[in-house]
């Protein structure tokens, strides 16, 4: 069983509640968000996980669950969304510039493609697309 200890998720539902969404079907989930804010920056948001159930995806449900939560991010004055993806995630590269979000690119990054990705970001070989998004 999945608990506190073993599941990071569970920490969202209960202290992230309100930058973690969940889209649901028949009261069945089909995609969730979880996010949080900065607790060393209150001005930046973190977005942990966004998924969606691969029978669902395609329409729409991932850019409403963004959504809402950058305008509950942005009513709490949040400046800055970041996040990271596989470099490999072709899909989540492409959300993600749809909505705006930039992939980071700086002295640590090498442009693979058409993105930035951050060398040995996760550690020696684990390669991320970090992105960002600037909110007023
Ligand atoms: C990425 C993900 C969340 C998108 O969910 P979704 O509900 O299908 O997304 P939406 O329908 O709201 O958005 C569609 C946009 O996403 C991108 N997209 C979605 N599927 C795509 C595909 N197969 N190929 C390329 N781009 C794709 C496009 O930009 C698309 O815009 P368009 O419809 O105008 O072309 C979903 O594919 C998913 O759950 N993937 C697995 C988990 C994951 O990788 N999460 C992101 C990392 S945190």
């Amino acid at each position: 069983m999945a608990t506190e200890r073993n599941s990071i998720y569970h920490l969202f539902t209960k202290f992230f509640s309100n930058t973690s969404f969940v889209a649901e079907e028949d009261h069945r989930m089909i995609g969730f968000l979880l996010g949080f804010i900065s607790q060393d920056n209150p001005k930046e948001a973190y977005i942990h996980l966004l998924c969606v159930h691969p029978r669902f995806r395609g329409y729409g449900i991932a850019s409403k669950l963004l959504k809402e939560f950058i305008e509950n991010v942005k009513r709490k004055n949040i400046r800055r969304i970041s996040l990271i993806t596989k470099p490999i995630n072709k899909r989540a590269i492409s959300f993600y510039k749809k909505h705006g979000f930039k992939d980071y690119k700086g002295p640590e990054t090498k442009k693979i493609g058409d993105v930035n990705v951050f060398k040995g970001y996760n550690g020696e070989g684990e390669d991320m697309v970090l992105f960002e998004k600037f909110v007023k």
